[in-house]
């Protein structure tokens, strides 16, 4: 499989290098999401044998859940390149023509965080989509003219992490929407352990659920941890990475037993202690911790809310007695002293 990046215009951070050192290549490495992967299978098949372009595919859930990986394996067992940009870099017509000049017959196109393009690129895409061809007006004030170019048959997999934040028009044009779920343990464990298979080490299986369960559901970061564990390891001259040096590194690195990290704790801390507990609505939440809207309901909410920890009301968000119980919080104390 070729693959390029169209536009590129910024250094890759860590945890991208380590995300695509890692990345599983072929369906059958890819953990979990077993309803998604086993209709993406049926679809991929009878696009190949109908010697067809795969119908559009969208993509969404939180961050880290494998949208980027499962769109390369799209184009792996298509046996098609892939070309990626993503919503944030394709600011003009233009951009957005030349990505799409450059594909070929079956080319699957990725677009990472599709939900930021802007409306009038948005707009152009339409018809590229529905009928391959692409409509843009070209020239400059005063002498502009439109033309129209045919694309070949193409896939577009769109990401993204607010499915909410699509306009209807061009989620109605993907024909396979698929949501990215959080992993459970058992999954997680597989993932870390061929992590250290991949990167050459060795973990006990005790340590690789341990891992797991903290977290949060996420293979990237199960991943990060799993290299931060390793340090450990590696500086305390372990063969192997056991509980005991899990543990260790974990409590180090303030992940608690349920795999919540600071941010978790801050966000059900200030609603406890500074909303009694809720409701409270989304914006205070936000002044309050120094948090992103948009963040605390992309990245730490859906994992809150799955867990049981906090619950969406109409007059806000509120927390659960399990909360409460997690951070070892006596909620009756608490309700006298905030009254007191
Ligand atoms: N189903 C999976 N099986 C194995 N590893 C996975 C899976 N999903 C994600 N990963 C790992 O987690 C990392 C993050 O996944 P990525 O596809 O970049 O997430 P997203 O694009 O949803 O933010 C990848 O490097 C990959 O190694
Ligand atoms: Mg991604």
């Amino acid at each position: 499989m070729a693959e390029e990046r169209v536009i590129t215009e910024r250094e890759l951070t860590d945890d991208e290098i380590m995300d695509n050192t890692i990345r599983p290549e072929t369906i059958e490495e890819y953990v979990g999401q077993d309803e998604v992967v086993d209709n993406l299978k049926v679809f991929i098949k009878a696009a190949k044998m109908r010697k067809e372009a795969l119908d559009h595919v969208l993509l969404y859930g939180p961050p880290g859940l494998g949208k980027t990986t499962l769109a390369y394996i799209i184009a792996h067992e298509l046996g098609s390149n892939i070309k990626t940009t993503s919503g944030p870099s394709i600011e003009k017509s233009g951009d957005l023509a030349a990505v799409l000049s450059t594909l070929e017959p079956g080319d699957v196109l990725f677009i990472d965080e599709i939900h930021r393009l802007p409306r009038f690129i948005e707009e152009i895409l339409y018809p590229a989509m529905e009928d391959f061809t692409l409509d843009i007006i070209v020239g400059s004030e005063g002498n502009t003219r439109n033309i129209k170019i045919d694309l070949p048959p193409f896939t577009l997999v769109g990401a993204t992490t607010r499915a909410g934040d699509l306009t209807a028009p061009l989620r109605d044009r993907f024909g396979i929407i698929n949501k990215l779920n959080y992993y459970s343990d058992k999954e997680l464990e597989k993932i870390v352990k061929r992590t250290a298979k991949v990167l050459n080490m060795k973990i006990a299986s005790d340590a690789a659920l341990e891992l797991a369960k903290r977290s949060r559901g996420t293979p990237r970061i199960a991943n990060r941890l799993f290299k931060r564990v390793s340090d450990f390891s590696l500086v305390e001259g372990k063969e192997k990475i056991d509980l005991e040096i899990t543990n260790k590194a974990l409590e180090r690195l303030k992940v608690d037993k349920y795999g919540l990290d600071a941010t978790d704790h801050q966000l059900l801390l200030a609603i406890i202690n500074k909303f009694g507990g809720g409701p409270v609505g989304i914006d205070a939440i936000s002044n309050s911790i120094g948090e992103e809207v948009t963040t605390i309901e992309d990245v730490y909410e859906p994992y809150l809310l799955q867990k049981g920890l906090l619950k969406r009301t109409n007059r806000g968000r509120v927390v659960t007695e399990k909360a409460y119980e997690v951070l070892n919080i006596d909620h009756q104390k608490n309700i006298f002293e905030n009254e007191g």
